[in-house]
């Protein structure tokens, strides 16, 4: 079954109210999660995590709302999963950015419900020579798991991120911690690698920087809106921190001028230096777990 429609998915996968396919924005489909305690959506177009809400917080995830919702496009916001690299294709300048998972139509293996209440989602999607899963936990924690296969007869290199668009009250005012002496490639500076001081990531220009050799949880403190954000990770050793700023906004056309103090990514990857190579018929995992506390 290929293309299910939105009927056979709900039959398939009954959970009754607590999580329910429906058409989307733009017609594409989407899985709603109204569980006790946390709701949550996830579009199959591109496997994008669009809401992550637990009960008595704010939305945690960002999407724009001049995102698109279309097949041949990513949606802005959320988290847009970056496979098999990460940004431009290093041999093929002119291949999509960021790869083709987040446009790919991803097939649901399961849906259910946990002893403790929470919500699993698991997607699958063949990718060039890769069988990705992805395993999304919609509970307390938002935990997202890429599991991916080198399905080719030789070794496969990939660059992989989830791509987590975060909320925040103003971007200008906001720390974040658990970066402190990490070399990084700076984007907005000709990609010179630097290192980061002790003091926390604050944002105060366009910032774009891949975080190299790190496995160290991130903690986004948020003044304005009285929370603090944990982006736990395993699997993975970079992490890309991103604001767009002002002139970056302007250029996008799905990214409101207005709207990057609302914004800011912290993304769990594997990229650059700390690509992955697989052997033939080997697998691993990387996972991004998000948290938010008030402060
Ligand atoms: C970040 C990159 O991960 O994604 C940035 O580090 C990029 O360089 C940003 O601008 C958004 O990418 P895209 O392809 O979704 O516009």
């Amino acid at each position: 079954m290929s293309n299910p429609t939105i009927d056979q998915l709900n039959q398939r996968f009954d959970l009754g109210g607590l999580a329910r396919f429906e058409e989307g924005r733009g017609g594409l489909t989407r899985l709603v999660i109204a569980a006790p305690g946390v709701t949550g959506e996830v579009y199959l177009h591109g496997a994008h995590v669009t809401h992550w809400q637990p009960e008595g917080f704010a939305p945690v995830l960002w999407v724009s709302a001049r995102s698109f919702y279309e097949s041949s496009k990513p949606i802005r916001g959320g988290v847009p999963i970056c496979f098999p690299w990460f940004g431009a294709k290093v041999d093929d300048p002119a291949a999509p950015a960021h790869g083709l998972a987040r446009t790919r139509a991803w097939d649901v293996s399961a849906v259910h419900r946990t002893a403790d209440g929470e919500i699993v989602v698991e997607l699958h999607a063949i990718i060039l020579d890769f069988a990705v899963t992805y395993t999304v936990t919609f509970g307390p924690t938002l935990t997202m798991t890429l599991h991916v296969q080198n399905r080719a007869r030789q070794p496969r290199a990939f660059e992989a991120a989830l791509h987590t668009y975060l909320t925040v009250g103003d971007a200008r005012e906001v720390q974040i911690r658990g970066l402190a002496g990490t070399p990084f490639i700076d984007k907005t500076d000709s990609a010179k690698r630097k290192v980061q001081g002790a003091e926390p990531i604050m944002f105060s220009g366009e910032t774009d920087r891949l975080y190299l050799g790190t496995t160290a949880a991130c903690v986004l403190d948020d003044p304005v809106l009285m929370r603090r954000i944990t982006v736990e990770k395993s699997g993975s050793n970079s992490t890309v921190v991103w604001n767009p700023w002002i002139a970056k906004s302007a250029t996008m056309a799905d990214f409101g001028d207005d709207e990057w103090p609302g914004m800011c990514c912290i993304e769990t990857a594997n990229a650059a230096d700390n690509a992955v190579t697989l052997a033939s018929t080997a697998d691993c995992t990387m996972t991004a777990a998000v948290r938010v506390e008030r402060r």
